[in-house]
């Protein structure tokens, strides 16, 4: 072969590589923004990924469009390793017509994502980007429509994990939207559906791109977003993390990390932590801690309904996922966002194969009308549903309150908890004693001289009688009652014994979750 020929395709190679041109590369650093290619090198172990598709451009005539070169059609393809696992990726060059999506672009990530569902590994996607390449008009959408169509088809079959690292205006907010996880980068990533300017001209109201939907916005109050990162090194740290707790698809099993942490060590702090006065708070973190190996709890939604607390650890190096009650956080009763980021959580293991551990100490349903209004019926049920429907290894461990509705919500037997167990702290009644004395004995303290002292009475002996485990475990709904310090080796015994579950579910199309 001539020489010239490879030459020519080093050449291009060299070209293709710089993107959008120094000075493009330049303002993107000068944001705190790394380019395409420096956050698919963190991403991928040394030399290991391949780029598919470079030489993909444009066939946009419009508005002159023939005359401009567009590189790689401002997204960068391809798959790679990480931590020696085969992952897809897709990563927007804001270098190049500000990451804009058109038709080829699109058919890119399209492509990947086909491969990686055929193949069955993970896809991450880096957003980074100014939405619909506004030349190419109805082409650009069919191409967003393309890129959604296959999300719905890939969910739940392989993970998909989003990273905002730019803006993401428009209807582009939807891909991100229809995958499992949401990363967002303080200062740089915002998202939504209208901007600031719209907004004003529509309503009047005036806000900044970054309260509208910037990453603090999108983790604390939408929980559009599931995690904040400071910068992109921190954003592509993290997204490695995730990556080593999910399976490669919905067909395999989690990796298992070896760990040091002695899988029968007693969890003495455990009855420590637990306050005597059953309305004092405490942080439930500490007790997940204690029964994780290497006391390692990688939260998701960390900012967004904290009242319920979910995210993922290992018990004998295999991955689980933990749902919890948080009474540091409105006494960690259920609300209409905590159902929403509970039942979310629970659908996500259950696709991926990922036990559910839960601990419980919930005092009920929060009251009110905003929360009667806002459907907290709809999305309660929803919690209800996904413990239902889950058919992974279920674990329940009650800690302390556990009232009502909320009893059944927090994966209880009745919802098909495969083990349920209680701490001797545990109370699992109808309501707390002291409203269920009021009503119960309202005849007997109206009549009564000393009507306070009656009602302590009253209260006592509701307490003793009902506020304890022993009546659910006569019953058979709580498996076992034990001693705090043996929690994580029950837990580890009981993911042990249900290693091999299997459980069939009637055919369906799908079920109908109320959204
Ligand atoms: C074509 C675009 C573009 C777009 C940016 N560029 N967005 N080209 N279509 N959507 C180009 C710019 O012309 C510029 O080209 C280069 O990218 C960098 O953009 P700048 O404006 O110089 O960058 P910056 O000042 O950082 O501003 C970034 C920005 C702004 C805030 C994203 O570019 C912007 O507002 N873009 C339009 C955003 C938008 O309205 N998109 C449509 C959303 S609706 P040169 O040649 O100068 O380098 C949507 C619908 C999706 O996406 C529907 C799906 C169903």
């Amino acid at each position: 072969m001539e020489n010239d020929k490879i030459d020519i395709l080093i050449e291009r190679t060299k070209k293709i590589k710089m993107g959008g041109g120094e000075k493009k590369i330049d303002k993107q650093h000068s944001l705190n923004k790394l380019t395409a290619r420096e956050r698919i090198d963190l991403l991928f172990d040394k030399n290991s990924f391949v780029e598919i598709d470079r030489f993909i451009t444009h066939r946009c005539t419009n508005f002159n469009m023939e005359k401009q070169e567009i590189l790689s059609d401002g997204v960068v393809t391809g798959y790679g390793k990480v931590d020696g696992r085969l992952v897809y990726v897709y990563a927007q060059d804001f270098t190049v017509v500000g990451g804009s999506l058109g038709e080829m672009h699109a058919k890119k990530i399209s492509k990947i994502m086909d491969l990686a569902v055929d193949v069955g590994a993970p896809i991450v996607g880096l957003n980074d980007s100014g939405g619909a390449r506004i030349q190419e008009g109805v082409d650009a959408l069919a191409g967003y429509g393309d890129v959604f169509f296959r999300n719905v088809k890939a969910s739940g079959v392989v993970p998909q994990i989003c990273a905002i690292m730019g803006p993401c205006a428009g209807g582009a907010v939807y891909s991100p939207a229809l995958m499992d996880y949401i990363y967002m980068v303080e200062g740089s990533s915002q998202m939504f559906i209208t901007g600031p300017q719209v907004i004003k001209t529509v309503t009047g109201e005036e806000i900044s791109a970054e309260n509208l939907g910037g990453a603090y916005t999108h983790n604390s109050v939408s929980g559009v977003s599931h995690f904040i990162c400071k910068d992109d090194e921190e954003c592509i740290e993290n997204i490695k993390k995730i990556l080593s707790y999910l399976p490669s698809n919905n067909m395999e099993k989690t990796p298992i990390i070896e760990t040091e942490d002695e899988v029968n060590r007693l969890t003495d702090s455990i009855e420590n932590i637990i306050p005597e006065d059953i309305n004092k708070s405490y942080d439930m973190k500490e007790i997940i801690c204690e029964v994780l190996d290497d006391n390692e709890f990688y939260e998701v939604n960390e900012l967004f309904a904290k009242n319920i607390l979910v995210g993922y650890g290992r018990v004998n190096g295999e991955t689980v996922g933990i749902v919890a009650n948080q009474p540091k956080f409105m006494a960690g009763c259920l609300d209409i966002n905590a159902s929403d980021k509970s039942s979310r959580f629970i659908r996500t293991c259950d696709a991926f194969n990922i036990p559910i551990i839960t601990f419980v100490d919930v005092p009920g349903f929060l009251p009110g009308t905003s929360q009667e209004h806002g459907g907290i019926i709809r999305h309660g049920a929803k919690m209800l549903y996904a413990y239902s429907e889950a058919t992974v290894p279920k674990i329940t461990i009650i800690v302390r309150k556990s009232y009502g509705g909320a009893y059944l919500a927090m994966g209880s037997k009745h919802q098909g908890a495969d083990i349920v167990l209680a701490l001797p702290s545990a109370q699992i009644a109808v309501m707390g004693p002291d409203g269920a004395a009021n009503i119960i004995f309202k005849k007997e303290i109206s009549q009564a001289e000393d009507k306070d002292k009656v009602r302590t009475q009253k209260i006592e002996e509701y307490k003793n009688e009902f506020a304890t485990p022993y009546k659910a475990a006569e019953r058979g709904y709580i498996d076992d009652v034990i001693e705090p310090k043996y929690t994580r080796i029950r837990v580890a015994d009981a993911l042990d014994m249900l290693s091999y579950k299997r459980k069939q579910t009637i055919p369906k199309k799908h079920g109908n979750i109320p959204l």
